[in-house]
């Protein structure tokens, strides 16, 4: 790949995972921001709850109106009209007067994460060429770990003033605009401009972008194969060859969430409260350490992700998260016999469980699904998937505390320590290995009905299996 090419895909790719950044900025802000927020308006457990999760509502339904549209707008288009949601939304959040337009608020800025958390890999995985895919698309995940984090120190930044989370939520216009004007320099993902006719500005695109013109010729020969009357059903997620990939996608997302992830993310400094750091600084400074490691090790599988490949990753990460949730269990279960030993178990396990979740299901989950899917319904089905993923999300973290009142905090931990188990044996049966495999190989070998664990394995036409 030339200079220029190399140049335009890292710009590409540094500005689309701005979205990244604010879909992690804006999930991560609002523990600290709660805290003053709830004095100001003297808010309860019930009206928190529902300020809180409201942007995940938000996030739902803007996965689900954005399928369709990323697919009729285009990938870019759509970008840029986020940006724009999540700067009205930070504005409007910044400078409200009432919890109830507060919430009105936070839902606009989750309806710009619910449509940045995939339009943004799915643009990604769309114009890096297959050798480096999964690194650019893990660039995403990155970039959601970095503005969590950021989101922490922001909070502690700002948080000595009362009126200080509305500079907490203002600050999240920087990247909005970063990434509002960045998109406006840079090209439609040349995939879906062939998708729409646009044979020559696709070409344009795919040769700026430094890639192989043979390459380009596959992308075209795929595409006019699904744009045959047969292969365009008026309902396409209903098709039933597609039903497996659909599943794994759902499959997948499950996995990613139900193992608990955001608990931590979400309540970490009541975990380490529950584990008995008594102060809030103590707690919060553990915290900022989760988000430290979590940014860390997704650094290490961006490294990992095209050598060693996604399976190896999700293997060992389920591994380490189902044991590390097991260790925390126990240690809940046995606290009296521990002692203050507890605490150092809790932060040993907690550790080891990001660290896992970050070199393998954080970044592989979104990989896999904008690796999976067809050009054509790429975008809906995509969407579907995360869709899943933010209700997966809000049921997860709707229901831990009522969880941990039931079954105590031990009790959690091994609920989330199962679904890994579950998840381990899923992801060895029916998760494709992508590495490295062209995207249109993939979807030919979906379409011949290969067996999902199979269709990023050579075609028959194309034996070698050679990029
Ligand atoms: C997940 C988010 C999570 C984040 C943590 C993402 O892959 O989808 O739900 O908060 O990772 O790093």
């Amino acid at each position: 790949m030339g200079t220029q090419g190399r140049h335009l895909l890292a710009m590409a790719a540094v500005v689309a995972a701005m979205g990244g950044l604010l879909f992690g900025f804006d999930t991560g802000v609002i523990s600290g921001a709660l805290l003053l927020i709830r004095k100001q308006f003297s808010l309860g457990h019930a009206a928190q709850e529902i300020l809180v999760s409201s942007v995940l509502v938000g996030c739902m339904a803007g996965a689900a109106l954005a399928g369709p549209l990323v697919d009729r707008l285009g990938r870019r288009r759509l970008i840029l009209a986020t940006a724009a949601l999540f700067a009205l939304g930070s504005v409007w959040c910044a400078s409200a007067h009432s919890v109830h337009s507060l919430v009105a608020a936070r839902v606009m800025v989750g309806l710009a994460i619910g449509a940045a958390s995939f339009a943004v890999p799915l643009y990604l995985s769309e114009i890096a060429p297959a050798q480096v895919r999964g690194a650019i698309v893990s660039l995403n995940q990155l970039m959601i770990t970095v503005g969590i984090l950021v989101s922490y120190g922001v909070d502690e930044w700002f948080s000595a003033a009362p009126q200080g989370w509305r500079d907490m939520f203002l600050a999240a216009l920087v990247p909005a605009l970063a990434l509002f004007a960045g998109m406006l320099f840079l090209p439609g993902s040349p995939r879906w401009l062939l998708s729409r006719g646009r044979v020559e500005e696709a070409r344009h695109v795919h040769a700026r972008l430094g890639a192989d013109p043979a390459d380009f010729e596959e992308m075209r020969r795929s595409l006019a194969a699904e744009s045959q009357p047969a292969r365009q059903p008026s309902r396409p997620l209903r098709e039933p060859w597609l039903r497996p990939a659909l599943l794994v996608g759902v499959g997948i997302m499950f996995v990613q969430q139900a193992t608990g992830i955001n608990t931590v993310i979400y309540y970490a400094p009541s975990i380490f409260q529950m584990a008995g750091f008594a102060s809030d600084k103590a707690a919060i400074g553990a915290t900022v350490g989760v988000g430290a490691v979590n940014v860390l090790f997704t650094l290490v599988s961006i490294r990992l992700v095209d050598r060693v490949g996604r399976k190896p990753l999700l293997s060992l990460g389920l591994v380490g998260m189902t044991l590390s949730l097991a260790v925390l269990g126990a240690a809940f279960h046995w606290k009296a016999q521990l002692g203050t030993e507890l605490r150092w178990v809790a932060v040993g396990s907690l550790f080891v469980y990001i660290s896992a979740f970050a070199v393998s299901l954080g970044p592989v989950a979104w990989l896999l699904i904008s690796e999976i899917y067809p050009t054509r319904v790429r975008g809906a089905a995509m969407g579907l998937a995360t869709l899943c993923n933010w209700a997966f999300n809000f049921i997860i973290a709707l229901t831990f505390l009522s969880i941990v009142d039931l079954l105590g905090p031990g009790g959690a931990f091994w609920l989330y320590a199962l679904v890994g188990a579950g998840g381990w044996i899923f992801c060895r049966l029916a998760v494709p290995e992508t590495r490295g495999v062209a995207l249109e190989r993939i979807e030919e070998n979906l379409r011949r009905g290969r067996p999902m664990a199979d269709i990023g394995l050579p075609t028959q036409a194309d034996p070698e299996g050679a990029e």
